[in-house]
């Protein structure tokens, strides 16, 4: 080509990056590459090869790990753990921030490396993805130094083990391994499979930066490997990134082992353009939602939905933007696309496009490579939204559209599905935008922007997308707990009916609280209370899965309170404090009769219960969300938001007390409760209906189902409508319940300790971070 006809057409020449320093290291440190385990690496075992997916050629070859190998890298990191937790705050945040400087100084390296294993354009690894795992690094040095300050009483977990998928490897290795390290953990972690080569390089900046041996080590494998740390008993936290099904499978094998769990899944993001969007910027956008990446990006705004009266000429301008894309060698600088990560990932999208029968599908006509794993960029519209590929993740560059009329219905269908991982809004209308971010089912929420992440904003997701953050303080969170011992919650026995039962007065059977209503138990069954003394409280509905499913429905129906301001709620909570205090003699007798307690313990926990509301109360406006400091101009508002319906199961211990303070909180917040009492003392939560009554809470805001808390316990988890389950219950198996929670992956906080209720330990931040969610909504400024 001559150089005027280079001008006159413009075009792109080649514009390769020099591979040889990253060929140079596989040579050196492999290329048959061991594990990387307390501090050094392994000789390399029984070892499947790594390709480069552009070309198939082999890379390196990569050890399988083994249950031995994971059983030495959690020994070691187990031995490492009490030295590096103990590390003075400073001192590890220095070990952070010369990682980072590392990870800066071999940012070429690391960059070549990563398109070399992965298929991505060197565009996105060297601009994208190293930049952003060294800003980790950075921004948790800073976590670090200021966690004691800032995150008292809280302490590491121990040993954490991490799952990382192949298409961000270093950026989510980032973004498990400098969270777990500046709380004072140690880790294990596993790379994919099919892109191990980030994670060993990192292996050796480890030991550059002088790290003490144990406190990071790397295992290669595949799933079997996963597994093996999965399910290890040493291992106190599980932190994985990956498909939905694997995730249900973690939640599952980790269920009753009392691990901490925290899992980033799946997504069918949608991306909303109405019709007074900037539609340039729309479609630029939408390059950087749904082709970043090869569309391999777990939050890939991959579901279109523009309103009617555009669509038309959206489409259009979208495939002219599209057949301009450029497809190639992932080393070439002015590459938009490369390759998908592996044949494997290829079929898969390949198979599930090919599958689709509905609606138009369209590929963009652009050269495409004769050899590697290259699909085009693919635009298919017309499909209902019940349609597979409207459904399912596809994980490749095909992205599916769809219209919509009103904004009312853009939200419908946005949250037509079973994901909630994020959303982009275009609109030039800033009211509507922000209208629209909150009413979307999405941990993340960008306003006329997409895909933006930094170390300073919570990421992660709601229903099937996982629970938990990653980034910021809500991420370090997920790597602490409160210091100090909590005691084993015991079961409690019902007191048994005494030899000679009094004769039966008044029918006293407290009924079960739905929908705002005195409920009569489906069973027919009822079960009585004795006193101590022996004499016949009362008698309570034995509950059933019935009882469970209306109550779940009248706490979904009563959706109005999460939109009522926090200064209603707050008035609520005053309200409710105030009606119990009238009625403390009472409540007190109550519990003095049912658990034998002395008179002045009664009173405590009445005393008690009334503060508690006051303290949510107080709560109730103040669990501020927060404004992170993201490095772009604009904002990422980190919002508190209610989790939606919570199953509760009490202690019976301090039957009031437990039972308030489970559902203050969550009210607070502007959740939904359905509460399971106390089975051995259920009449003092089954009186509160009467308080409730008379505190204007809305019906179905508070539900009480009374009788055995497994079999009410089992049901709410199982229930695809119950977004979260709470217990404290000592009559429940941890395991059951958090194996069933699996279905629908809701978030579950089941305790096998508590803390003494009667203490200031009983409330505060730990319960309110459990009644809510994070939403991160972006909005940049500017023209
Ligand atoms: P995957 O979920 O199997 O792989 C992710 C990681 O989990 C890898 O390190 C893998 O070795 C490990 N793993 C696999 N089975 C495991 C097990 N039983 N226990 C513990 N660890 C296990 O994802 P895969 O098969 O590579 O991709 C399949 C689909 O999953 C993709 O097409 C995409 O739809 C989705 N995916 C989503 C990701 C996200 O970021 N949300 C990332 C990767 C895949």
């Amino acid at each position: 080509m001559t150089t005027r006809e280079i001008f006159d057409s413009m075009d792109y020449g080649p514009a390769p990056e020099g591979d040889a320093e990253a060929r140079a290291w596989i040579a050196k440190r492999g290329p048959a590459f061991g594990h990387f385990i307390d501090g050094r690496f392994t000789a390399s075992g029984a070892t499947f090869a790594t390709r480069n997916p552009a070309t198939g050629e082999e890379l390196a070859q990569v050890t399988q790990g083994t249950g031995k190998d994971v059983d030495a890298a959690v020994a070691a990191a187990t031995k490492a753990f009490p030295k590096w937790a103990k590390l003075s705050c400073h001192a590890r945040a220095k070990y952070l921030y010369a990682l980072a400087r590392l990870l800066q100084k071999h940012s070429r390296l690391f960059a070549v490396l990563e398109t070399l294993d992965n298929g991505k354009p060197i565009r996105e690894s060297r601009d994208i993805d190293i930049p952003l795992a060294q800003r980790h690094f950075y921004h948790h040095a800073g976590l670090a130094q200021l966690r004691a300050s800032e995150m008292p009483g809280q302490e590491p977990l121990g040993v954490c083990g991490q799952i990382i998928p192949w298409n961000f490897p270093l950026l989510m290795l980032a973004w498990k391994i400098a969270p777990a390290l500046a709380a004072g953990n140690t880790v294990v972690l596993k790379p994919a499979e099919y892109t191990s080569l980030t994670a060993l390089l990192f292996a050796d900046i480890c030991r550059e930066a002088g790290l003490p041996k144990g406190v990071v080590n790397i295992v290669t494998g595949d799933g079997a490997t996963g597994e093996a740390i999965v399910t290890h008993e040493g291992t106190a936290k599980i932190a994985f990134t990956g498909s939905t099904a694997v995730g249900r499978r973690i939640r599952e094998q980790t269920a009753g082992m009392g691990k901490a769990l925290t899992l980033e899944l799946g997504g069918k993001s949608p991306y909303i353009v109405f019709d007074d969007a900037d539609i340039d910027s729309a479609i630029e956008g939408l390059v950087d939602a749904i082709w970043f990446n090869q569309g391999q990006v777990c939050c890939a705004g991959s579901r279109l939905l523009v309103q009617e009266g555009i669509a038309e000429e959206f489409y259009t301008r979208l495939k002219a933007r599209m057949g301009k894309l450029r497809m190639g060698d992932p080393l070439d600088k002015s590459i938009d696309i490369g390759a998908l990560v592996d044949p494997v990932q290829h079929q898969r999208v390949t198979r599930m496009v090919d599958g689709n029968t509905e609606g138009e599908t369209w590929h963009a006509p652009i050269d495409m490579p004769g050899q590697g794993c290259f699909y085009p960029p693919t635009l298919i519209t017309g499909l209902s939204s019940a349609a597979p590929l409207m459904q399912e993740e596809i994980f490749g560059p095909v992205l599916v559209a769809t219209t919509f009329r009103t904004p009312a219905e853009a939200v419908e269908i946005a949250n037509n599905t079973r994901y909630g991982l994020a959303a982009s809004v275009w609109s030039e209308n800033l009211n509507l935008a922000l209208d629209i971010a909150p009413k979307l089912a999405a941990g993340v929420v960008w306003v006329n922007a997409t895909n933006l992440f930094d170390a300073a904003a919570p990421f992660g997701g709601v229903r099937e997308s996982g629970f938990g953050r990653e980034g910021g303080w809500e991420g370090l969170g997920a790597y602490l707990k409160p210091t100090g011992k909590r005691a084993a919650i015991k079961p409690v026995a019902p007191v048994a009916a005494p030899d000679t039962p009094e004769a039966p007065g008044l029918d006293r059977t407290a009924k079960m609280y739905v929908g705002g209503k005195q409920a009569r138990p489906d069973s027919g069954y009822s079960q009585p209370v004795w006193s101590k003394r022996g004499n016949l409280l009362g008698h309570v509905g034995t509950g059933s899965r019935k009882d469970i499913r209306n109550a779940v429905e009248a706490a979904r129906g009563a959706s109005g309170w999460a939109k009522a301001t926090a200064h209603t709620r707050a008035q609520v909570l005053y309200y409710i404090a105030e009606n119990l205090s009238a009625r403390a003699a009472e409540f007190a007798a109550r519990l003095r009769d049912m658990t034998g307690c002395s008179a002045s313990r009664a009173e405590a926990e009445v005393t008690a219960s009334v503060d508690r509301l006051f303290s949510y109360g107080a709560w109730a406006d103040k669990m501020d969300g927060r404004a992170a400091s993201v490095p772009i101009r604009g904002i990422a508002l980190a919002m508190r938001e209610p989790v939606g319906v919570i199953g509760a199961l009490a202690q019976d211990e301090a039957p009031l007390l437990g039972a308030v303070s489970l559902l203050a909180p969550a009210i607070a917040m502007g959740n939904r409760v359905v509460l399971v009492p106390s089975a051995a003392y259920p009449l003092a939560a089954t009186d509160l209906y009467q308080v409730l009554d008379t505190s204007d809470v809305p019906g179905g805001v508070v539900n009480i189902v009374t009788g055995a808390a497994q079999e009410l316990g089992q049901t709410l988890a199982q229930h695809l409508d119950v977004d979260a389950l709470w217990s404290f219950s000592g009559a429940v198996d941890a395991g059951r319940l958090e194996a069933a929670s699996a279905g629908n992956l809701k978030r579950t906080w089941i305790n096998t300790t508590a803390p003494d209720w009667m203490t200031p330990e009983g409330e505060g931040r730990a319960f309110l971070d459990q009644a809510t969610e994070v939403r991160t909504i972006w909005v940049p400024y500017g023209e």
